[in-house]
């Protein structure tokens, strides 16, 4: 059977811009960069950019075109058994996928609540205590269930299935299609009016201001790196899935620049939205910044709905942002659901049809588990566990495997031969020695940290 293909370079690179840009990019790089010395955050990030962000992707790109499958057939087809870093990376892209959609659940929850800020006043009570009905012993009403997890649920995964099941052109890209430049035309609309409220330069003043005390604290590199193989979703078998699909002629290199610098680029946007917002909110309610921000799914669920219900026409940017955190969300979820299903296809040989119907199905399943109450704990865990360990490992493997078993000598020209602009000798160096050593430390730091 004749692999399927992208119908065109621009859908590619949507699709795969759509795998990047996600929740991560919305809700944790503006409170990342914020916590981690603001403006000097922009100095590791950009370095973890250069130097582990781009090689990687064209890696990965490389790979994909060169193999001709999802990690697991592509490891496996380099020989010397290493199909088992690939289901390696599939089993973690589904971890992910599940507790992911999650997030995207409650995101389609409260765009139903911010037409009519029908979260309230006390927005933190709303989400922790109303919504999530975490501290409430009473079993959980069936009715709020129904309404508030399994719809959402049912249509995330909904809108998933339809875009797998119909085919990488025909589903994925044309997803792509429509949701990439719906999400950047409503988060220009939100910016462009976020910025003239009174404050919103405050705001970014905070978000710039660079703390350089914190440039020499192993945390923040060790954010920087974690942010940047989350916000890529490379080394889980997504991009070389996507790539797999690219037609014979096809510019790695320039692909590969193209998606890393959009997602980057729109990582900053959102961060001058997310704070413009709250320097907004800050001034309105005379309160310092410091005390406004928050973290975690605490941002996006309790400090920018209360920010919602002051700003003006409330129902018009509220459902804007939403709606831009729910599209961000799905299109990167469809990408790790493809990782997944892709695998199997080429494993089992199953039809799509079969494979997306099975994936999807016991995804559905299981992913329930984490947004009802008890849910929240264990996507804490998961969560810490997959950014602080399971990521950093899983890359670090794949440096450290495929960069000294196959000769990056190689795939640098495989790559340029296909590319308009060739990419020179730092590439292999940053593959084989600058990255893993980054890596390695982080991990013994985090893995010490946690420890402690
Ligand atoms: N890159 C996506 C984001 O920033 C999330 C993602 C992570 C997608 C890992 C796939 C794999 O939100
Ligand atoms: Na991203």
């Amino acid at each position: 059977m004749k692999r399927e293909q992208w119908g065109s370079r621009a859908g590619f690179i949507l699709a795969a811009v759509g795998s990047a840009i996600g929740l991560g990019n919305i809700w944790r790089f503006p409170y990342m960069a914020y916590e981690n010395g603001g403006g000097a955050f922009f100095i590791p990030y950009l370095f973890a950019m250069i130097s582990a962000g781009i090689p990687f992707m064209i890696m990965e790109f490389t790979l994909g075109h060169k193999l001709r499958g999802a990690a697991p057939r592509a490891f496996a087809k380099l020989g010397g058994k290493l199909e088992w870093l690939g289901w390696f990376q599939v089993f973690i892209a589904a971890v992910i996928a599940v507790y992911y959609v999650a997030v995207i659940g409650w995101a389609i929850s409260y765009l139903g609540f911010s037409f009519t800020q029908s979260w309230g006043a006390d927005t933190n009570a709303f989400f922790f205590g109303e919504y999530l009905q975490l501290g409430d012993n009473s079993p959980t009403k069936l009715g709020f269930l129904q309404t508030h997890i399994a719809f959402p649920m049912i249509l995330a995964w909904g809108i998933t299935f339809a875009a797998i099941f119909t085919g990488v052109k025909s589903g994925i890209e044309r997803a792509s299609k429509i949701m990439m430049p719906l999400l950047f035309i409503m988060v220009l609309g939100l910016i462009t009016r976020v910025l003239f409220l009174p404050g919103a330069l405050d705001g970014l003043n905070y978000l710039f201001q660079p703390d350089f005390s914190k440039i020499l604290d192993a945390k923040v590199w060790s954010a920087a790196y974690g942010q940047i193989f989350f916000t890529l979703s490379v080394g889980f078998s997504i991009m070389i899935a996507y790539s797999s699909y690219l037609p014979e002629k096809s510019d790695i290199n320039n692909n590969a620049f193209m998606t890393v610098l959009i997602n980057c680029g729109f990582s900053i946007t959102a961060g001058v939205l997310v704070f413009a917002v709250l320097g907004y909110m800050a001034q309105e309610q005379a309160k310092p910044l410091t005390e406004v921000v928050s973290a975690g799914v605490g941002l996006a669920f309790v400090t920018i709905p209360a920010a919602i219900n002051l700003l003006p026409a409330p129902y018009i940017l509220g459902p804007l942002f939403f709606l831009a955190l729910v599209v961000a969300g799905l299109s990167s979820h469809i990408s790790i659901i493809e990782a997944v299903t892709s695998a199997i296809i080429d494993k089992l040989n199953w039809t799509r049809k079969k494979a997306a119907s099975v994936v999807c199905g016991v995804g559905f399943i299981v992913s329930m588990a984490f947004a009802t109450n008890g849910g929240l704990l264990l996507l804490d865990l998961v969560d810490y566990f997959i950014n602080n360990v399971a990521l950093l490992t899983s890359c670090l493997i794949e440096l450290i495997v495929i960069g000294w078993l196959l000769k990056m000598a190689d795939i640098r020209e495989y790559a340029n031969n296909l590319s308009e602009f060739s990419i020179g000798k730092w590439f292999e160096v940053c593959i084989r020695f600058l990255s893993p050593a980054m890596l390695a430390l982080i991990l013994i730091t985090n893995l010490s940290n946690t420890l402690s």
